[in-house]
């Protein structure tokens, strides 16, 4: 089989993102409009803003991925684009941009997953150091703004399929690091800022509690059910634990007085609001990082030992964090389970984990018709 070079496009949520994938495994390029400062005042993602936003970007964004590969709208092989899950109008934008082109240009439309896309980012990644080797059953976390999602991924005919072994009950792990950022105004968004300033605080300063995961004795005579095997996730106690300890440790003045000086800086760096920063701040951030993400490893490797996994794979926006890599590294070793991340690039949305992931549909054959349509609540089966 020759090479294949697809065209991938991703809208669903604030990044306009296209790339030009090899054959699943070679990036070629990879373009990523980030829209960070339409949303930043509000402190999250506006949908109207973001779709608005995705119309202005989508074309200049494509054209620049074809360019950087040295590709034109004649030369690729196919079409690949994000179908769900994400917001209805982001997703919109891309579709029908997606859909238009492919028509005009009589090439095959591949629709992908977007969780199936950041669980490609990583496999995308080892391909190209030269690693075709993975182990099944393969775990998987997806986490980032609008997921924490555990998937167990099985090889069938040319594709992987899915089975949903947990996911959050509430809010996303990234949706508390970017409300707790929001509350204590640091800046939008918040998982790279509180990454940047978790090492400066003490991560036992404050406790946290998370329900923890049942874990009855295993015997053969008594397999659990699925729904028993599940495991929960729940991160909207921690944002209102933060806004409770702020309060009863009237912590409302400095963070006020954090909110006036980083007020008068354009664009404040790290550095800026590091330097708004008191002891107590930096503590009660600490602590919130070191609590989630002792709660996504502990859960996720429990979950792994439950299920006979072979292989760990973490990826999302919050795989992008520092000290989840450190922490999810070493307790993975100690269970002797290998664990990959994508680079930090790949961790949050692109488009070149979209074309990866539509490679394996590219080879079967299994192409988008006519009728393709968006779906806002995609589940990955
Ligand atoms: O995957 P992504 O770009 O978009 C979604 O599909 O949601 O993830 C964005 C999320 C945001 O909540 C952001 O705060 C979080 O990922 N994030 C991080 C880090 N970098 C991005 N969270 C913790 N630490 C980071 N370094
Ligand atoms: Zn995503």
């Amino acid at each position: 089989m020759s090479d294949a070079f697809i065209l991938g496009i991703e809208s669903s949520c604030d990044e306009t993102a296209a790339a030009v994938v090899r054959s699943g495994e070679e990036v070629i390029s990879n373009v990523v409009h980030s829209q960070i400062a339409t949303h930043q005042p509000f402190g999250g993602v506006v949908p109207e803003l973001a779709s608005r936003e995705h119309l202005r970007a989508i074309v200049p964004v494509v054209r620049e991925a074809l360019e950087d590969a040295g590709q034109s709208y004649q030369t690729i092989d196919a079409l690949a684009v994000t179908k769900g899950p994400g917001l209805a109008g982001s997703l919109l934008v891309g579709l029908s941009y997606a859909k238009a082109l492919a028509y005009a240009l009589q090439k095959p439309l591949l629709a992908v997953n977007h969780l199936e896309g950041h669980i490609h980012a990583v496999l995308l990644e080892e391909r190209q150091n030269g690693n075709h080797d993975l182990q099944f059953p393969v775990l998987a976390l997806v986490v980032s703004g609008g997921h924490t999602h555990l998937f167990l991924a099985e090889k069938k005919d040319a594709g992987w399929i899915y089975h949903d072994v947990g996911h959050t009950r509430d809010d996303a792990a990234g949706e508390a690091f970017d409300k707790v950022a929001k509350l204590l105004e640091l800046g939008y968004p918040g998982g790279p800022i509180i990454d940047f300033l978790a090492p400066h605080g003490n991560p036992e300063a404050v406790k946290f509690p998370f329900t923890q995961i049942k874990h009855r004795d295993r015997n053969p005579q008594n397999r659990y059910s699925a729904e028993e095997r599940r495991v929960d996730f729940s991160y909207s106690g921690i944002k209102t634990a933060v806004l409770r300890y702020v309060e009863t440790h009237e912590m409302c003045a400095s963070i006020e007085q954090r909110r006036k000086a980083l007020k008068d800086i354009a664009h404040p760096s790290r550095e800026d609001v590091f330097a708004a920063c008191d002891r107590q701040t930096l503590d009660l951030v600490a602590s919130f990082q070191h609590a989630i993400v002792n709660d996504l490893a502990g859960k996720t490797l429990a979950a792994a030992q439950e299920h006979s996994a072979a292989t760990l794979l973490v990826s999302g926006g919050v795989a992008a964090n520092s000290e989840l890599r450190r922490v999810f590294e070493r307790r993975a070793a100690e269970q002797g389970l290998p664990v990959y991340f994508p680079s930090r690039k790949l961790s949050t949305d692109n488009a070149a984990m979209i074309a990866a992931a539509a490679y394996p549909r590219f080879l079967a054959r299994d192409f988008a018709d006519s009728e393709l349509s968006t779906d806002a609540g995609l589940r990955l089966r």
